[in-house]
This record gives C-alpha cells, sequence and structure tokens, in this order.
C-alpha cells in the first residue's frame, strides 16, 4: 500500500492484550501457587478470565445491559476462581486486581509508541477500558507521553464491537474511517473495526488462526514491532 502516512490521521491501539499483557497478572500472583502444586494455575485462570470477560462484554452489548469494564473484569475474575477453586482465597483475590489495574505492557510497546510520536500523527488508545482503568495502567507503564487520547467505551455505554465506539475515534478528530489505522490483538475486534471501515492491523501474538468473518485485516502482524514501519512507508 503506498502513501499511507498522507492518509493516516490517527493511530489508534486496542488496550487489553494489545498494549497491556493480560496474563501478567495471574503470572506474578500465582507464580507460587503453580511453584507448590506443580499446576498450571497462572495459565488456567488468565485464560479464564479473558474468555469470561470478552464473552461478558458481547451479552452486555447484545442485551443493552452495560456495565462498566471494572465491574466486569470482577465477575469475570470471580468465574475463573471458582472454576479453579480458588474463589476462597480473598486475598489472592485482591492480588489479582491490584496487579490488573497497573498490567505489564509487552516488551516492544515503550519502543513502538515513543517511534510513533516522532510523527505527526496523534496515537491514541481505544478501549473497553474504563477511563479509571486506562489511566493508571497507562500511568504505571509510564507511556502516557506518548499518548494523545484515552478513548474509552464509556463515553457511549456499549462495548466493542458496537460502531459506536469506532466512531468515537471519528467524532475526536474529525477524520474518516480509512483514514484510522487500528491496531488489535483481539482477531474479532481487528476484523469488526475493518467492517467499520477501518484501516486495521492485528497483531496475532498468539499465531492463532484468523477468525471467520466476512472482513479481514489489512495487515496480519505478530507484534506491534512493524507499526512505525507500516505508517511510515511511502
Ligand atoms: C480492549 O478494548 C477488547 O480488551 C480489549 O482493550
Amino acid at each position: 500500500m503506498k502513501g499511507l502516512l498522507m492518509t493516516i490521521k490517527v493511530c489508534a491501539f486496542d488496550a487489553y492484550g494489545t498494549l497491556f499483557d493480560l496474563s501478567s497478572a495471574a503470572r506474578i500472583a500465582l507464580k507460587d501457587y503453580d511453584k507448590k502444586t506443580g499446576g498450571n494455575y497462572s495459565r488456567t485462570v488468565a485464560e479464564n478470565w479473558r474468555l469470561k470477560q470478552l464473552q461478558y462484554t458481547w451479552i452486555r452489548a447484545i442485551t443493552g445491559e452495560h456495565a462498566d469494564f471494572w465491574t466486569i473484569t470482577c465477575e469475570s475474575l470471580d468465574w475463573s476462581l471458582e472454576k479453579s477453586n480458588l474463589h476462597n482465597d480473598t486475598e489472592l483475590r485482591t492480588r489479582l486486581l491490584d496487579l490488573y489495574r497497573e498490567l505489564e505492557v509487552y516488551p516492544e510497546v515503550p519502543k513502538v509508541l515513543a517511534e510513533l510520536h516522532t510523527l505527526p500523527i496523534p496515537a491514541v488508545i481505544l478501549s473497553n477500558g474504563s477511563p479509571q482503568m486506562l489511566k493508571s495502567a497507562v500511568e504505571a507503564s509510564h507511556i502516557g507521553k506518548y499518548l494523545e487520547d484515552l478513548l474509552s467505551v464509556e463515553e457511549v455505554g456499549i462495548f466493542k464491537p458496537s460502531p459506536k465506539v469506532y466512531e468515537l475515534v471519528l467524532k475526536r478528530y474529525n477524520c474518516l474511517p480509512e483514514e484510522v489505522l487500528f491496531i488489535s490483538s483481539n482477531g474479532w475486534d481487528a476484523a469488526a473495526a475493518k467492517g467499520f471501515g477501518f484501516l486495521t492491523a492485528w497483531a496475532n501474538r498468539a499465531n492463532d488462526p484468523i477468525d471467520r468473518f466476512p472482513w479481514t485485516p489489512d495487515f496480519i502482524l505478530s507484534s506491534l514491532i512493524k507499526v512505525p514501519g507500516l505508517v511510515k512507508r511511502v
């Protein structure tokens, strides 16, 4: 694709799983459990937590029963802990939620955002996360200086992939869908954003098969490392 710099007006990043490493909370909090038991609680809890978290957002969006992402995150954690029979450990629950507020970023994120920051194109977050969650995660990882906006679905009261969420970028930047490069590690999010009309990059961190939807992302990457290159390519 030629002349991207001429057409991209905003780079919008999904947050959880794209910038922030979702597995880091369970990895840290359950390290000792895993060592003691020889089990893989950190992985199971992280995977079930995310699975239920996403399912809850989709059901909430379809039924119109919105609750903010922090509520969803607590409820899905409770399901996940009960599934692993860890639900009586209230200290563990508190620790996991504290860590979720300050999730680690993936290793390449600061470098990628710093490089994008040298270009005349704003980088923003567009996320299901509530404003407070986004603010605390961004502050903890010191990436706020590279981001012009933290756009939260709370402005429209519905989760992705509602078009109302993707429209937030157009309203804020007075631009067309094809002038937005949207980057997500969530295949369904990248696909739905493409259906909305964004130029999209799917950062396929898990090397997953492509989701079977009518829309295919414009770019498939294995991490975010090539995003500045995509934007600069002329
Ligand atoms: C986000 O919106 C979907 O979790 C993802 O940040």
